[in-house]
């Protein structure tokens, strides 16, 4: 089942926006042109991931002589960070940055004539929590 859930224009750039779809807690992701998607729902103890701080990926600028000249933030890498632990996920992937196996929860999500939808399956008595 498709549903709208908000114009583009009407997220921040970076932003974000967390809706409840059917049960579900999902956040949606503005990074410029692309839109992500992801249960709200941290992998680590189930914490509300998707309405943590986003930061670009913090990054060690490290000189020719191999010398640490200080931290610097990714240009390209913008992370969310779960408010109860810190898990820093990838919002492009999803995927913890060190440990790939620990990901978010992908919903599909698409953008049409300038609004947001994403892609959820009915709520059943075997999904809801
Ligand atoms: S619940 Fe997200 S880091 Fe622990």
């Amino acid at each position: 089942m498709d549903v709208r859930v908000c114009e583009v224009a009407a997220l921040d750039d970076p932003g974000r926006k967390v809706v409840e779809i059917e049960g579900q807690q999902i956040g949606v992701f503005r990074l410029g042109d692309e839109v992500f998607a992801y249960e709200n729902r941290c992998p680590h103890l189930d914490g509300p991931v998707c309405q943590g701080k986003m930061l670009p990926l913090a990054l060690e600028a490290v000189a020719s002589d191999g010398t640490s000249s200080g931290r610097v933030f990714s240009k390209t890498q913008m992370n969310i960070i779960c408010p109860w632990h810190g898990f820093e996920f990838d919002i492009r992937t999803g995927v913890h940055p060190t440990d790939k196996r620990v990901r978010l929860r992908r919903i599909p999500v698409r953008v049409k004539d300038g609004a947001v939808y994403v892609t959820i399956a009915r709520a059943t008595h075997a999904n809801q929590r």
